[in-house]
């Protein structure tokens, strides 16, 4: 994908200011999170300062969070599978548990070598998703880390790549529309096989010869209100229980706006919202409600 107009690299380079201004506070992986499934495929590092997943052809491998959230910003980076990762799916999302549950999702769709990954994302409330959105990066994510995040606050849930927001999805009760906000949530993430139909709808399949397959995670930073025995922490009166709250309150600003405008502008590949033919008695309630969803 070249760039061959202006604009982008000014907010390319203000994009990277802003993320080398930020300090995350690396998590420690020993303490935050536990292997689920995968055995050795999943790996700790370095004192708990690096994660690996890989897939082989008997097994993918997953871990997640110890705690669980109600809201919070939640950041990681992710250095996905490189070379030849068609047909294999890394997923890393937010959910709870049940038939009703909530879910905030990140997937990482692998390609053949030089072909690009896809970014796919959906938001579950109520048990019901449905609400996907696919889009392009702007860098190869298999070269090196970036930031994945995601807001949740009552007002917004808010994806971020490298700080650069790619996806809003506010909340619509007011016109019927469930937000998760009672659910507390977990971390979850996992590196497995879908070549029925990750890669070109399926086309591709798994290069077994070239597995294992590795996903990389570090700087894992929660900033957020942990839901331990049916209270949250940030409803403790001893002050200062989360360190910084700006995503407490946090909305798209008009630059911000912008910057998911031109996300979506030249990035975006699939939108639920414009997909009529899938939604035959009219598009879901909370695509009429903003332009930006
Ligand atoms: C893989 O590459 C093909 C060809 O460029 C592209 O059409 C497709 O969207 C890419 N990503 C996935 C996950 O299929």
């Amino acid at each position: 994908m070249g760039f061959s107009f202006n604009g982008v690299s000014v907010l390319m380079l203000v994009a990277l200011m802003v993320n080398s201004l930020m300090v995350a506070s690396a998590g420690n992986f020993y303490q935050d999170f536990d292997i689920t499934w995968g055995d050795r495929r999943a790996k700790m590092f370095n004192g708990g300062q690096l994660l690996t997943l890989s897939l082989d052809q008997v097994s993918g491998s997953g871990f997640k969070s110890k705690s669980e959230y109600l809201f919070g910003r939640i950041d990681m980076q992710l250095k996905l599978v490189s070379g030849n990762s068609a047909g294999t799916v890394t997923a890393y999302y937010l959910s709870s548990q049940g038939p009703t549950h909530d879910e905030i999702d990140f997937e990482f769709l692998g390609n053949l070598t030089g072909d690009p990954y896809i970014l796919h994302t959906n938001v579950f409330t109520q048990g019901k998703g449905n609400r996907e959105q696919q889009f392009y990066l702007w860098f190869d994510p298999t070269r090196n880390f970036h930031t994945y995040s995601i807001i949740w606050n009552s007002k917004q849930i808010i994806f971020l790549v490298d700080n650069i927001p790619i996806r809003e999805f506010k909340n619509a009760e007011s016109i019927g529309v469930p937000f998760p906000k009672n659910q507390p949530m977990r971390i979850y993430s996992s590196l497995w096989n879908a070549d029925d139909w990750a890669t070109r709808g399926g086309l591709v399949k798994t290069d077994w010869t070239k597995a294992p397959f590795t996903a990389f995670y570090r700087n894992f930073n929660a900033n957020a209100c942990v839901w331990s025995s049916g209270a949250s922490s940030c409803a403790s009166t001893s002050s200062n229980s989360i360190s910084n709250s700006v995503w407490q309150a946090q909305e798209l600003d008009p630059n911000s706006r912008r910057r998911l405008r031109w996300v979506q502008k030249y990035f975006m590949i699939y939108n639920y919202c414009s997909d009529l033919k899938r939604f035959p008695e009219g598009i879901p309630a909370e695509c009429r409600r903003s332009r930006f969803l």
